[in-house]
């Protein structure tokens, strides 16, 4: 399903299911042997998945550590994304000459529980999905949000090191086109010397599908 929201640059494998033959790095493993077996379990898929992904992109595997803010690191020049949540495990990973910023998010097709829009949404944000409702019933609008909101910071905090709030970014949805923009609305960072200048918009796509709302962020290596 990710494919479908995503460049075909992207080396992208999602599993619906937890593999038996999922194995973990004995570095990786040390993360979350305290951890409950449902986080296991995700923790060990995602990881499965993300090295089928890199076999597609010629890379040998190799573990996938939490860097700085629990950034997945990525081998050579690469940059990637990990999402998960209950039935669903997902990974993208691209060149990063191909694309310089990535972020995919999955959440259940359910509403958020009560009080979470708000403490989600710019007032702005929350009017739009009140006209979006009445158009697209059908749509979870404020899982959706969340959703952008969650591949904007996967996207995001990698490659600036930014911790982003929720009322950092203003994301407008195109129900039509099922593509959104976020406007980030803090001041940028300044980009590394001789990384490609960072955008003040990024254009993410989504679906609703088999259960589940997807969003994803890739930023093309050329557009920037
Ligand atoms: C980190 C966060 C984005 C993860 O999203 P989530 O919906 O809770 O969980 P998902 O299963 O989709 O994603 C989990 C994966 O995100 C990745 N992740 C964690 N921190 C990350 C970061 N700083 N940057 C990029 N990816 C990150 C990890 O790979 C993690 O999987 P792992 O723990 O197995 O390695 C979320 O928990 C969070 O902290 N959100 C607050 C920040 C935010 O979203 N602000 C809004 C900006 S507009």
């Amino acid at each position: 399903m990710l494919e479908r929201i995503l460049p075909s640059c992207a080396a992208v494998v999602e599993s619906r299911v937890d593999p038996p033959e999922a194995e973990l790095y004995p570095q990786e493993a040390a993360l979350v042997t305290r951890a409950v077996a449902s986080r296991r379990r995700e923790f060990t898929t995602v990881r499965h998945c993300a090295r089928l992904a890199m076999s597609e992109l010629g890379l040998p595997p190799g573990p996938v550590l939490p860097g700085r803010h629990g950034a997945p690191q990525w081998p050579g020049r690469t940059v990637g994304s990990l999402t998960h949540c209950a039935g669903f495990r997902g990974a993208a990973l691209a060149r990063d000459t191909d694309i310089t910023m990535l972020g995919i998010d999955a959440e259940p097709h359910s509403p958020l529980r009560a009080g979470l829009l708000d403490a989600i949404a710019l007032p702005r944000e929350k009017l739009r999905l009140a006209d979006h409702r009445v158009r697209h019933p059908e749509v979870c609008w404020d899982r959706l949000l969340f959703s952008a909101k969650e591949s904007v910071y996967k996207a995001w905090n990698p490659r600036t090191g930014q911790r982003l709030g929720f009322e950092d970014a203003d994301i407008v949805f195109a129900p039509d086109t099922m593509t959104f923009t976020a406007r980030l609305l803090v001041p940028r960072p300044a980009a590394p010397a001789g990384t490609p200048p960072l955008p003040d918009r990024l254009d993410g796509r989504w679906l609703v599908g088999g259960g589940l709302v997807l969003t994803a962020i890739a930023v093309p290596a050329a557009t920037v």
